[in-house]
C-alpha cells in the first residue's frame, strides 16, 4: 500500500515509487540540506517551489547507486563519493539555452565585429559564460565569422555533462530550425546515413571556440584574461544579490574599456554599476580608459 503523500515532516512524492515498490522518501531536512550543498558549490539559491524538481533529479542519482535513501544519498555528495559532488550539481542545473536566444545582442555583436573587421583590429575576444549546451557560443562564432572578424570565443559552464555536448558541437536538427537557410549551410554539415536528422558544427568555426569548466562561484577562475564581450545570461538570476553584486564587479574587472556586457531578459544586475553605461536592451558598456 502507498503511503500517504505527507507524514508529518516526511513528503513523500505522489510517484515515488522507487523500483516497483520501495518509496524514497525526501523529507524537509532533506531539502534543506540539498539547497544549502547547491548554494555552497554553485551560488544556485532554491527556492521552496522547486522541491518536486529537485526530488525528480535526484532521484534519477539515488537509482544510479541504488539506493533508496535520500540522507545515505547526500552522505555520497558531501563526502564527494565518486565524483557525485559533480552529479549533483550538474542534475540541479536548468540548462535551457537555444541558437540565438535574445537576438539583439547578436545584433550589437555583429556591429562590434564588422568594426572590428573594417579597421583590421586584433581577434575579438569573446566569453560565454554560462554556456550550457553550448548553443551561445556557436552562435557568437558565427557572427564572428559572417562579419570577416577574427574572433577568440570562451565558452565555460559549472555543468559538466553541457560542457560535453558544447564540445563534441552535434545537435539534433530541430534545435536549428530557427536559423536561416543561408547560416545552417554555411556553419553546420548535415548528417547522413546513421547521422541523419544530425548536425555538426563546421571545423572552421570549431577552431575559433574554446570550452572549459569554470564556476562563476569560485573565489578563482583561472584565466585572467580580458575581454571585449562577455555574455552572462540567464545565469545570475539563480543567485542570490550579494553574489550578483560580486561576480558583476568580477565581469566588469575583466572587460576592457568599451566592451560589452550581455545579461538575460530578466537581469538588469549591471545597471546601477558606475562602471557600465546601458547600450541597449540588457546590454552594458563598459566605462573608462
Ligand atoms: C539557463 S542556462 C543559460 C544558458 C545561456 N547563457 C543562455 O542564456 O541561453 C544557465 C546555465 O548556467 C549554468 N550555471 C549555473 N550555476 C553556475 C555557476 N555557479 N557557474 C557557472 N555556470 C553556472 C548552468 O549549468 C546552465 O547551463
Amino acid at each position: 500500500m502507498r503511503p500517504p503523500a505527507s507524514a508529518g515532516n516526511l513528503a513523500l512524492s505522489p510517484d515515488a515509487v522507487f523500483g516497483g515498490d520501495a518509496i524514497a522518501a525526501f523529507s524537509e531536512r532533506d531539502f534543506t540540506t540539498v539547497r544549502q550543498l547547491i548554494a555552497d558549490y554553485a551560488g544556485i539559491k532554491l527556492s521552496a517551489q522547486k522541491r518536486n524538481m529537485v526530488y525528480n533529479r535526484l532521484l534519477r542519482r539515488l537509482r544510479a547507486h541504488g539506493l533508496h535513501d535520500f540522507g545515505q544519498y547526500l552522505q555520497l555528495v558531501t563526502n564527494d563519493v565518486r565524483g557525485e559532488r559533480e552529479a549533483f550539481v550538474n542534475a540541479l542545473t536548468t540548462n535551457l539555452t537555444a541558437f540565438f536566444r535574445e537576438p539583439h545582442h547578436f545584433d550589437l555583436l555583429a556591429a562590434l565585429a564588422q568594426d572590428r573587421a573594417a579597421k583590421r583590429g586584433a581577434p575579438l575576444r569573446c566569453w560565454s559564460s554560462a554556456c550550457s549546451t553550448g548553443e551561445e557560443p556557436w552562435s557568437i562564432a558565427m557572427v564572428l565569422r559572417e562579419a570577416g572578424c577574427p574572433g577568440d570565443v570562451l565558452g565555460t559552464d559549472i555543468d559538466t555533462d553541457v560542457l560535453d555536448t558544447a564540445q563534441a558541437a552535434v545537435y539534433r536538427m530541430e534545435r536549428t530550425s530557427g536559423l536561416p537557410p543561408e547560416r545552417l549551410r554555411r556553419h553546420f554539415l548535415r548528417g547522413t546515413g546513421a547521422n541523419e536528422g544530425l548536425v555538426s558544427v563546421r571545423p572552421e568555426l570549431r577552431a575559433m571556440v574554446r570550452f572549459g569548466q569554470l564556476n562563476l562561484q569560485s573565489p578563482v577562475w583561472p584565466a585572467q584574461e580580458r575581454f571585449d564581450v562577455i555574455f552572462c545570461r540567464n545565469v545570475v538570476i539563480y543567485f542570490d544579490r550579494e553574489f550578483q553584486k560580486k561576480l558583476l564587479q568580477r565581469l566588469a574587472d575583466l572587460l576592457v574599456p568599451g566592451g560589452l556586457l550581455m545579461v538575460g531578459h530578466s537581469e538588469s544586475f549591471p545597471a546601477a554599476h558606475p562602471g557600465f553605461r546601458s547600450c541597449g536592451r540588457t546590454a552594458y558598456e563598459r566605462l573608462g580608459g
